[in-house]
């Protein structure tokens, strides 16, 4: 079966055209996992993912990472609710269960858009002391940027039109997508 998800076609055909596919995703998770691997050559690394559009990201990125330690951990940051753009307002909805100071923290994350989420995170965690602190975003939108944030990964620079698939969503629809498509407005 092809990576198009044959078996869903009706939530495919409703989520729009690909704008990167299944395939796209894997290899350049493979081409980001080889830059973390050599940036981080001993000692444990925190993936800190933020739920829930990270959570396939995560998933898939540690796995391409082949070294020891790579320690997965979870944060619940919410400013979008049900709706298609940022509220603006940021909401811890869970908080990490570590205490990650003097380690090496990766921030992993689905999507930068305005910044408001990374910039309010990187800001929180930075307050706990951590050896280093990064952030690995599987796509950007630096069009819509309102806050500047600083990335070290960047998967995919995309246009500024509103992706679902692969961990992303409308209204909780389609994060279970291969691949990032445009919705259908
Ligand atoms: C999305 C995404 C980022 C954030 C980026 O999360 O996962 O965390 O928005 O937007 P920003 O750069 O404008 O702040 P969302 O609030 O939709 O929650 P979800 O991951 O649970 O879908």
């Amino acid at each position: 079966m092809s990576n198009s998800q044959a078996s869903i076609p009706e939530m495919s055909a409703t989520a729009g055209r690909v704008l990167i596919s299944a395939e796209q995703i894997q290899q350049r998770i493979h081409e980001l996992a080889a830059l973390i691997e050599s940036d981080y050559p001993s000692g444990p690394v925190y993936l800190v993912s933020v739920l829930k559009g990270a959570f396939m990201f995560v998933a898939d990125l540690s796995r391409a990472l082949k070294r020891c330690c790579i320690r997965i951990e979870f944060m619940g940051i919410s400013s979008y609710g049900h709706a298609k753009t940022s509220s603006g307002q940021v909401k811890v909805t869970r908080d990490l269960d570590v205490n990650i100071e003097g380690h090496d923290v990766l921030i992993v994350e689905d999507i930068i858009d305005s910044g408001v989420t990374l910039s309010y995170l990187r800001r929180l965690l930075e307050q706990r002391k951590p050896k280093s602190l990064e952030i690995v975003t599987l796509l950007d939108k630096p069009d819509r940027r309102i806050q500047p944030v600083q990335v070290k990964y960047v998967g995919f620079q995309i246009p500024d039109e509103f992706v679902v698939g692969y961990g992303l969503d409308y209204a909780e629809d389609y994060r279970n997508l291969r691949d990032i498509r445009v919705l259908k407005t």
